[in-house]
């Protein structure tokens, strides 16, 4: 294709050019992942999967493809950021899965974790609706709060930047990136 796009209506490049995990790194990794989480659980676990959206939905599509497990999937929205680039510090729930967490596994899986401030929110609510057990998997993880709910499953420790693509956004924009970029 030759037609030159608009680029996103703000001071942000299209496409962004600092790319700091490119499709080959996160491929490979998020295999190593799903590998991880094959080991930690029994097929009787009857693990589900939890993204909390809008961000994971491009790692949680890749990863549970690599789960040699069964497993299933549902969905919590929550928000915290607005178009910001830096949390809000009030985590809001848009839409809570309609899965019955009731003795439930629960592995809930996250774009990024900042603040922590989501998994604050996110973790107690989960445990409150009578998950047996709640573990979190992050593809990207900046290690700023220290969070009472650490994630067991990491991708990457990450820059102190203001990240986006494979599913991670400012202000909406960005999350079709097949890389992570900084802004
Ligand atoms: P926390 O609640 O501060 O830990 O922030 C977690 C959420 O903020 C993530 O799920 C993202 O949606 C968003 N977020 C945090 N850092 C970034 C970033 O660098 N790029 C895009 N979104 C981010
Ligand atoms: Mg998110």
């Amino acid at each position: 294709m030759t037609e030159r796009r608009e680029p996103p209506a703000r001071n942000d490049a299209w496409p962004p050019s600092a790319v700091i995990y490119d499709a080959e790194t996160i491929a490979a990794r998020v295999r190593a992942l799903a590998a991880e989480i094959d080991a930690a659980y029994e097929a009787e676990d009857r693990l589900l999967v939890v993204g909390l959206l809008k961000g994971s939905f491009i790692f949680l599509a890749d990863l549970v493809r690599a789960l040699s497990m069964p497993v299933q999937v549902d969905f919590l929205v929550v928000s915290s950021y607005g178009d910001a680039k830096v949390s809000s510090g009030r985590v809001r729930l848009e839409y809570a899965a309609r899965s019955s967490m009731e003795g439930r596994n629960v592995l809930l899986v996250e774009d990024i974790v900042d603040s922590g401030t989501t998994l604050e929110d996110v973790v107690p609510r989960l445990l409150g609706l009578g998950a047996r057990s709640v573990e979190i998997c992050t593809l990207l993880h900046k290690r700023l709060g220290g969070s009472r709910h650490e994630p067991r499953f990491v991708g990457f420790d990450a820059p102190n930047a203001f990240l986006v693509g494979y599913g991670l956004d400012h202000a909406e924009d960005f999350r079709q990136l097949p890389y992570i970029a900084s802004l």
